[in-house]
């Protein structure tokens, strides 16, 4: 058996990718491990969303590079959205890769791997517009977690003027309700029971295709039996209909928590991102939610320092963060990327600026996650168990979420209670006994009482 090592930088379309890309592999005699130093194939799963990430994917082929000069038979390969933009330039600036592989191309990877296997220098970046079947093989072997991700489309349309994905992922397409339902139900068959549909805008789900749409599909999937937990991501505020809200009272099994980026609280800034939504417009939408689900937590993406944001635009951001009070904010410092409208915008905001605004409002959300988690303190909750360990003292460790969205560690310390009782995969109470920044600390209920 030969081995695969697969390190995923990006989203969770990238990780449900490199999933895939793991599966695929399999009928050639790969199996999955979890160190470069032992992979015969080390595959590195790129992101360009902001230049960060970018270097990071060539930081890791620095380290690997090493490898190959110790080892002439491993196989470097690079795929994902960096491989997408740069193709052919990968080779040439790191040549101790031997394959590229964009994001049209997974489905193509076992002939590439078949080929660089025989020593080709390969660099495809071909979209077909397919929505690759990505459901693989379905006797092999899953490797199930309890949680899982399922894309239900590729591609992005929306072309906000910050956002290189519509150029690394293309046109948005949506995969067949069918194959999707297929795909869930073989995981929940194997004891998966909780699922993220995935698509960088869901909200747009079969509206081109002339298939069900997103809710549609949310209904579809809540009555496959096993499957206990929904979620999705990512959604645009500017397409979410009343139909998606009323899932959030009419679907028992999804999640009570909604990733809503909002990237910005000024209308002029908002504008120059084309994201096609007003301040006024989002806030509608969310006090829609709050409405049928008044628990529903929230969590959103913002943007700062983006070309021409005044002071008192991000103040306008501010205000916001402070109105809505989410439980959860992802914030990024504005990065040109290559091609897309905002690289020509004027006006670029100084490093410092971006740093020290960001610092700013990521302090007034920790507050504010802070107080959101205290809440929570004595309170029961229900946890799904995604790990479970013991300590080297023979603590109990589990990990797991809310029905929300919230992280619950719990350490319990030996007991022949649950000596030999497995939690992972089990939904079970947890009582908060202490909250943090970022997460809850909880004590199992059953064994507190
Ligand atoms: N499709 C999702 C987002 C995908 S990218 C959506 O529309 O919400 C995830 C987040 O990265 C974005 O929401 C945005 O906040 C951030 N992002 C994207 N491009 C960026 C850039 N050039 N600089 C900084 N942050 C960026
Ligand atoms: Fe990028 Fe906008 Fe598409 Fe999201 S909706 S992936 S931010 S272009
Ligand atoms: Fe990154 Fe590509 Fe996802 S650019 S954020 S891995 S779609």
């Amino acid at each position: 058996m030969k081995s695969v090592y697969v390190f995923t930088l990006g989203c969770q379309m990238n990780v449900y990718d490199s999933e895939q890309i793991v599966r695929l592999l399999h009928p050639l005699g790969y199996s999955s491990v979890d160190d470069p130093e032992k992979a015969d194939l080390v595959i590195l799963n790129t992101c360009s969303i902001r230049q960060k990430a970018f270097d990071k994917g060539f930081s890791f082929l620095g380290r690997i590079k090493k490898r190959k000069k110790d080892n002439f038979d491993v196989i470097i390969g690079v795929g994902g959205c960096v491989a997408q933009q740069e193709g052919e330039n990968i080779l040439k600036r790191a040549p101790y890769v031997d394959f590229v592989f964009g994001t049209s191309a997974i489905h193509r990877l076992p002939d590439l791997v078949r080929r660089a296997e025989n020593g080709e220098k390969i660099s495809d970046t071909t979209e077909d517009g397919e929505v690759i079947e990505t459901g693989g093989n379905p006797n092999l072997p899953d490797e199930i977690t309890p949680s899982g991700f399922v894309s239900i489309m590729r591609g992005c349309n929306n072309f906000c003027t910050y956002c290189i994905v519509p150029f690394v992922r293309g046109r948005e397409k949506s995969r067949d309700p069918n194959d999707i339902i297929e795909e869930i139900k073989r995981r929940s068959l194997k004891g998966m029971k909780e699922i993220t549909l995935l698509g960088q805008n869901v909200n747009s789900y079969g509206k081109k295709d002339d298939m069900p749409d997103f809710p549609d599909l949310l209904h579809m999937v809540s009555e496959i039996e096993g499957i206990e937990r929904i979620r999705f991501a990512t959604s645009h505020p500017k397409d979410l209909s009343d139909k998606l809200v009323d899932c959030f009272k009419d679907i028992e099994k999804l999640c009570s928590h909604f990733h809503i980026p909002v990237q910005s609280g000024s209308d002029r800034i908002l504008s120059d991102m084309n994201r096609k939504y007003s301040v006024k417009h989002y806030l509608q939408r969310i006090e829609a939610l709050r409405k049928v689900c008044p628990e529903i937590e929230l969590s959103t993406d913002i943007i700062v320092g983006f070309p021409g944001e005044t002071e008192k635009e991000f103040n306008d951001t501010l205000s916001l963060l402070k109105e809505v009070l989410y439980d959860n904010v992802f914030a990024f410092a504005y990065s040109d990327r290559p091609g897309t409208r905002a690289q020509s915008f004027e006006n670029k905001i100084e490093d410092a600026i971006k740093k020290e605004r960001l610092n700013n409002l990521l302090d007034i959300q920790n507050e504010i996650t802070k107080n959101k988690n205290s809440a929570f303190m004595d309170k029961t909750v229900k946890i799904l168990v995604e790990r479970q360990s013991f300590t080297d003292n023979g603590t109990l460790v589990l990990n797991g979420r809310t029905f929300g969205n919230r992280i619950v560690h719990v350490e319990e310390p030996l007991s022949t209670l649950f000596e030999n009782k497995k939690f992972k995969g089990e939904i079970i109470d947890v009582q908060i006994v202490k909250t943090l920044g970022h997460s809850l600390k909880g004590r199992l209920s059953e064994v507190k009482s």
